[in-house]
């Protein structure tokens, strides 16, 4: 097939670039490099099924050249990460919008199939564990910048799931804090990374709040198969959660990266006003529930969290 990735020389894109290019398809990365990097897709230089587009997926013109030729467009640019929602807000909500938007308009028309990656962030404060992709959202204020990026990223469900009542095909995919080599460990980054970072200098791990927060994390080639499977028509016109069932706590994590970089680095605590600035609210738990993604995509993560840890700290040590 010929299929367009948006963000494809971001972390989880440019891992699907390589899946989708091994499994004989042409593919059309396009990346604006606001966090995406060339050496990411550098090993498809060679490779003619592989194109690299610098451009924005808010450019209509270009977006539009690459979309009338693609079979499935992946849509996975955005501006995401706690710190930019809380940091500069219009710029997660802008980056979150409009791309998808024309995204789904140019695809409309000839029926390109989309796939879209939305996020685990999108239930919010639901409390009721673990989050059905048919369980309701429960926000904070919009005074509290922390949720524009559900908030962004429910619309462009809402956008995906309108064209798809209008007979276009889309799959929306939920992804659950997913982790691995070439992830950003700045400070804008995925909690794994930096804490991997953190511990291969030596420096402190900075575990906010009391710590008791819990996540499950993916590795990132769980999400790609995930991701992948969506292929499929019979995923069209639903969410898929794509995570895993191993529930973590930010301290467990801390000490585990420790551990498994043999690293002498201090794990301190900091509040979330230290961290984010008054106002932040987090939610205690997110959990998936992965009926739905077994049945229909026949999704099942493979990776133990100790494994996916392993290999990331030996990725960022080799890079080092
Ligand atoms: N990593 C996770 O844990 C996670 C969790 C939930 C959802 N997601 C979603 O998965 C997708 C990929 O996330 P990621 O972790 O790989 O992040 P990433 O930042 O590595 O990838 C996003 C890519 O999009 C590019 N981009 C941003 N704005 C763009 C624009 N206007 N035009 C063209 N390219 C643009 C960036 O340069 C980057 O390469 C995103 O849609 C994100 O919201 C990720």
């Amino acid at each position: 097939m010929k299929i367009v990735v948006t963000g494809g020389a971001g972390f989880i894109g440019s891992h699907l670039v390589d899946r989708l290019l091994g499994a004989g398809h042409t593919v059309w990365s396009i990346d604006d490099f606001s966090n995406g990097k060339r050496e990411f897709l550098a090993q498809h230089a060679s490779n003619n099924r592989h194109t690299l587009i610098e451009g924005s997926v808010t450019d209509r013109g270009l977006m539009k050249n690459w979309i009338d030729k693609a079979d499935v467009i992946f849509h996975l640019a955005a501006v995401l990460g706690v710190k930019n929602t809380v940091e500069d807000p219009l710029k997660v909500i802008e980056g979150n919008i409009d791309g998808t938007r024309n995204v789904l308009e140019l695809a409309y028309p000839r029926q390109a199939k989309v796939i879209f990656a939305s996020t685990s962030e999108i239930y919010g404060k639901n409390s009721e564990l673990p989050f059905h992709e048919l369980s309701g959202r429960f926000y904070g204020a919009p005074s509290v910048h922390r949720w524009c990026y559900a908030t962004a990223k429910s619309l462009d469900e809402h956008m995906c799931f309108a064209y798809a009542k209008k007979g276009l095909p889309v799959t929306v995919l939920r992804y659950f804090n997913a982790y691995g080599p070439r992830q950003t460990n700045s400070q804008y980054g995925g909690v794994i990374a930096r804490f991997i970072k953190a511990a291969l200098n030596g420096e402190p791990l900075e575990v906010y709040g009391d710590g008791t927060q819990s996540r499950c994390f993916t590795y990132v080639d769980d999400s790609v198969s995930g991701t992948v499977a969506a292929l499929s028509p019979n995923a069209n016109d639903q969410a898929f959660n794509i995570g895993t069932n191993r529930s973590i706590t930010i301290r467990e994590l801390a000490q585990l990266i420790v551990s498994s970089a043999d690293s002498a680095s201090p794990i301190i605590s900091k509040t979330y006003d230290e961290a984010y600035g008054p106002g932040y609210e987090d939610m205690p738990a997110r959990e998936p529930d992965l009926t739905r993604a077994g049945a229909v995509l026949s999704y099942q993560p493979s990776v133990l969290l100790e494994d996916g840890i392993r290999k990331t700290i030996e990725w960022y040590r080799n890079r080092a």
